[in-house]
């Protein structure tokens, strides 16, 4: 296998540190450099196990920083770049859009630009010490489904489906055609940068890959999301502030699945190509909620279904986006990657981790995120 050193962006974070961690574990000939700015959603801690493998480095640094992104890009050497860093909280880009089209905008267009200038003159190659045979440099952009906007819920009460093993709740899918209508700020800025990416490809020959995935879950996801709050606020007996009738759907994978992709598509994936990963893995929130909550009380002894009175229905997100249903059918055909873990199996392992990393919970969520969560649940009641 030929050396590599790779710019992994945002690797702090709930899927950077899953990305990071199985690349410093698979490959100890690449040099892995994990470049965060360590937000409130970025965490070290997340990363402790393999801080001191000879094949890691962390630079705390800023995406936008274009000076310091060249220098690393000069400094490291670096031929690959998986970018996961961004604002990443639908919730937040309601409240504060500006700071989504920073981060996910300007800061995908100065890595473009880093690569760019680094790349383009030695034609899109690097060669690691004299002699040696140059390697394919590739900018592998990671982008979400919620680029493509909304799904209907066609079959409320879901039907059936042929190729999965849960009920889908409506007639269409996403696929790699689907055309772009993102409708909160963050989607907006995801499907920005995404644009970008491929622009650098169509202007500059950059070779680009993007993937579009589905709501990912499992440890080390920070507690703002729904299955990480649910299930704390469970613990403490806390409210659950279902959005509406908590009847939209999500199509949900194991936040290892998805690095397991990201890891094939790196290696093995066609520049400039799109691929769209998902679970086929449907769910209404609500029907999430319910097993979350049976889940958690059974994990902690208390009577089956003890806490379902917790559940409070508040309003609604604004634009909240109906449905994703994800097909990722071109990514099984051609790479042939599926899903490991069946949903009920990865939640329960999701849960006794969140139950058995209380230490985790409390501390990535002490200080301002506290007040930050009552506020927002303040307003909603
Ligand atoms: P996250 O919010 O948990 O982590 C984001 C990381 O980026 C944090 O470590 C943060 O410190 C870092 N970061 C933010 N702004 C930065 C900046 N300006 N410079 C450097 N680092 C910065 O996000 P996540 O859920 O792990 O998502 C990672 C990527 O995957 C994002 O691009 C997101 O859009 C995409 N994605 C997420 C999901 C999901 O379900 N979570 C699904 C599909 C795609
Ligand atoms: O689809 C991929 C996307 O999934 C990623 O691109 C995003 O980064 C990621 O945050 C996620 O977006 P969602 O908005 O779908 O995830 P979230 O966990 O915020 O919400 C999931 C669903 O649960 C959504 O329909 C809103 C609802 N919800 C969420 C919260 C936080 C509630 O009903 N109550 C809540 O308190």
């Amino acid at each position: 296998m030929s050396s590599r050193n790779i710019l992994i962006t945002g690797g702090a974070g709930f899927i950077g540190s899953h990305v990071v961690r199985r690349f410093v574990d698979r490959y100890p000939d690449y040099h892995i450099i994990n470049m965060d700015k360590l937000t409130y959603a970025g965490n070290l801690a997340n990363l402790k196990d393999i801080e001191d493998r000879p094949n890691y480095t962390f630079v705390k640094a800023d995406i936008c920083d274009f000076e310091t992104v060249c220098r690393l890009f000069s400094e490291y050497s670096i031929d690959g770049v998986i970018h996961l860093a961004a604002e990443s909280h639908v919730d937040r880009s309601i409240v504060d859009p500006f700071s989504f089209a920073r981060t996910n905008v300007m800061g995908t267009l100065s890595l473009l630009q880093a690569a760019r200038q680094a790349w383009e003159p030695s034609g899109w190659k690097m060669a690691h010490g004299a002699g040696t045979e140059p390697v394919e440099c590739r900018f592998y952009h990671i982008s979400t489904d919620e680029v493509y906007g909304a799904l209907e819920l066609t079959c409320p009460e879901g039907k059936p489906s042929e190729i999965s093993a849960h009920e889908v709740y409506g007639d269409d899918f996403f696929t790699e055609e689907t055309k772009y209508q993102p409708h909160s700020p963050y989607s907006a800025s995801k499907a920005s940068s995404d644009h970008f990416v491929r622009a650098f490809h169509d202007t500059y020959g950059m070779p680009v890959i993007v993937t579009n995935c589905s709501n990912n879950y499992g440890p080390y996801q920070f507690p703002e999301k729904l299955i990480p709050l649910f299930i704390n606020n469970i613990r403490h007996r806390k409210p659950l502030p279902v959005y509406g009738k908590g009847e939209n759907v999500r199509d949900w994978l194991y936040v290892e699945d998805h690095a397991n992709a990201i890891d094939l598509i790196f290696h093995k994936g066609q520049v400039a190509r799109t691929y769209n990963i998902g679970g086929f893995n449907e769910w209404k929130n609500i029907d999430i909620v319910k097993l979350l909550v049976r889940t958690v009380d059974r994990l902690l002894g208390r009577e089956d279904g003890e806490d379902m009175s917790l559940i409070t229905y508040v309003a609604d997100r604004k634009g909240h986006d109906m449905r994703y249903a994800i097909d990722s059918s071109r990514l099984k055909s051609e790479l042939g990657w599926e899903p490991s873990l069946q949903f009920e199996e990865g939640l329960e392992k999701t849960v006794k981790w969140y139950l058995d990393n209380q230490d985790w919970l409390d501390s990535v969520t002490s200080g301002e995120y506290q007040k930050y969560y009552e506020s927002m649940y303040s307003d909603r009641k």
